[in-house]
């Protein structure tokens, strides 16, 4: 059954101070890629840490139908079989990705400069969201797309059979189409160089190192980086332990902030420096973060992250900043409620794409919640209540979007009255165990409307 099939609403309420340690689950963006890089890789890369969410599940289908042979060996110890860059054999069947952009599009990348056709979709959610960022470039290798109007899924994608290098400067900041390209370039002859301008995370770079693949990275003019990919990649196995994703302990992050009393530690944490904005903004606002153990983990910064409940005030979010915390925005928007003043958001259009409108289901649901805050075309802003002043007693609506689910859920820990999302089914696609998770540290999340 898809999570969509299942319509579960969920009520949050004021709850005690949160205690406790806890490791929020495996970060998808590596999930997804350790899956890909692995079907691509001749021999077998070994897994641990990886999200058992629905989103990487339906990538780990994806990479068995083109072929690889994917096994599960224990909570989160996979094994893959890959069938080298350039071995995927056309799939017998659609490839149906449900909720997750990163999934498919990644996906299309690493297909599009094989000669077989695949045939791509995903849930309500997916269809509605733009396609067309990542075909038009890589129509360059040669890849031609059927797709339907509006640039949306399903597709139709057949492979280029004579695929060529590009350089191509990529005209949005969006980490899934950068790799998509990067993906495509390792069966192509000769070098292809993908420019970006804001720099977007980088775990597709940093992993097909690993995998032993010639991709360098510098800095050129305006701030501007240049990754150039080497294609004919013969990848070798590697062992991948994935960190816990930084963007799924946003949500504990911030209960703990606003529920007077907390002190929770959320362990072994990815730090990226492209994945951090949003520990760095709420410093700004004063939270109460301290980093522990930091260490290396195959090349990637984790640490352990202690957080205590803090007096939280508004802050102007630097637009710059936005791809290092893209993810973020909603949960932030929860924290600035409970700030004292207000906080400014901008520079945020790409939160119209993601799962819902972002910035239309952000505002929605503090407007219900009785938060005052004024949607613009790129951003919110929000007028902060302080600590004990956010009303509660909304009905949010999630619109097939766990971030906005979970968002809301954590207000509803330090409002006055109860928080209710009216579908939950979708955290299962990013954080299957959140309810058990929260609840573990001492929050009131209960099944049903209140
Ligand atoms: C992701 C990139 C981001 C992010 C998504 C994961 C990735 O999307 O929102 O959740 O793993 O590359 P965009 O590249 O569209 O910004």
């Amino acid at each position: 059954m898809a999570a969509s099939d299942r319509l579960t609403s969920l009520t949050a309420r004021k709850s005690v101070p949160l205690k406790g340690r806890v490791t929020a689950p495996g970060d998808k963006s590596v999930s997804h890629r350790a899956l890909i890089l692995g079907a691509l890789t001749v021999g077998e890369t070994a897994i641990s840490g990886l999200l058992e969410a629905e989103d990487v599940l339906n990538t780990a289908a994806a990479m068995r139908k083109l072929g690889a042979d994917v096994v599960r060996d224990g909570v989160g110890q996979w094994w893959v079989h890959g069938v080298g860059v350039g071995g995927f054999r056309e799939p017998p069947d659609v490839l149906d990705f449900g909720n997750s952009g990163t999934g498919v599009r990644l996906t299309m990348g690493a297909m599009a400069t094989t000669p077989i056709t695949a045939i791509f979709t995903g849930d309500a959610s997916l269809k509605r969201r733009p396609m067309r960022r990542v075909l038009e470039p890589l129509g360059l290798f040669g890849a031609v797309a059927q797709p339907r109007e509006g640039g949306l899924l399903p597709l139709t994608l057949f492979g280029a059979r004579q695929p060529l290098p590009i350089e191509y400067r990529l005209r949005i900041a969006s980490a899934q189409v950068k790799s998509a390209l990067i993906l495509a370039a390792l069966n192509v002859p000769g070098r292809s160089t993908i420019i970006e301008r804001a720099a977007t995370r980088d775990h597709t770079e940093r992993m097909l190192k690993a995998f032993g693949a010639d991709v360098r990275v510098e800095s050129i003019e305006d701030g501007a980086t240049a990754i150039s990919i080497a294609g004919e990649a013969e990848l070798i196995p590697a062992r991948i332990e994935v960190p816990s994703d930084p963007s799924s302990a946003a949500f504990a992050l911030v209960a703990a902030l606003i529920v007077p009393g907390s002190e929770i530690l959320l362990e072994n944490v990815m730090l990226n420096p492209r994945r951090i904005g949003l520990i760095e903004t709420l410093r700004e606002m004063g939270a109460d973060i301290e980093i522990r153990n930091a260490r290396d983990n195959g090349g990637d910064a984790v640490g352990d992250l202690m957080v205590r409940h803090s007096a939280l005030k508004g802050v102007d979010v630097p637009p710059m900043r936005a791809p290092t915390m893209i993810d973020e925005y909603p949960v932030l928007a929860v924290a600035a409620s409970f700030a004292e003043g207000r906080t400014i958001m901008r520079g945020l259009e790409e939160l119209r794409v993601k799962e819902s409108d972002r910035l239309a289901a952000v505002a929605a649901g503090l407007k219900c919640n009785g938060v005052r805050v004024s949607e613009t075309a790129d951003g919110l802003i929000v007028e902060g209540i302080g600590a004990d002043g956010v009303p509660g007693g909304g009905q949010v609506a999630t619109h097939m979007d766990h971030r906005i689910a979970m968002g809301f859920l954590v207000m509803g820990l330090a409002s006055r009255e109860p928080v209710t999302v009216d579908d939950s089914s979708m955290i299962a696609t990013s954080f299957p165990n959140f309810r058990n998770l929260m609840n573990g540290l001492g929050a009131a999340i209960e099944a049903g409307p209140k």
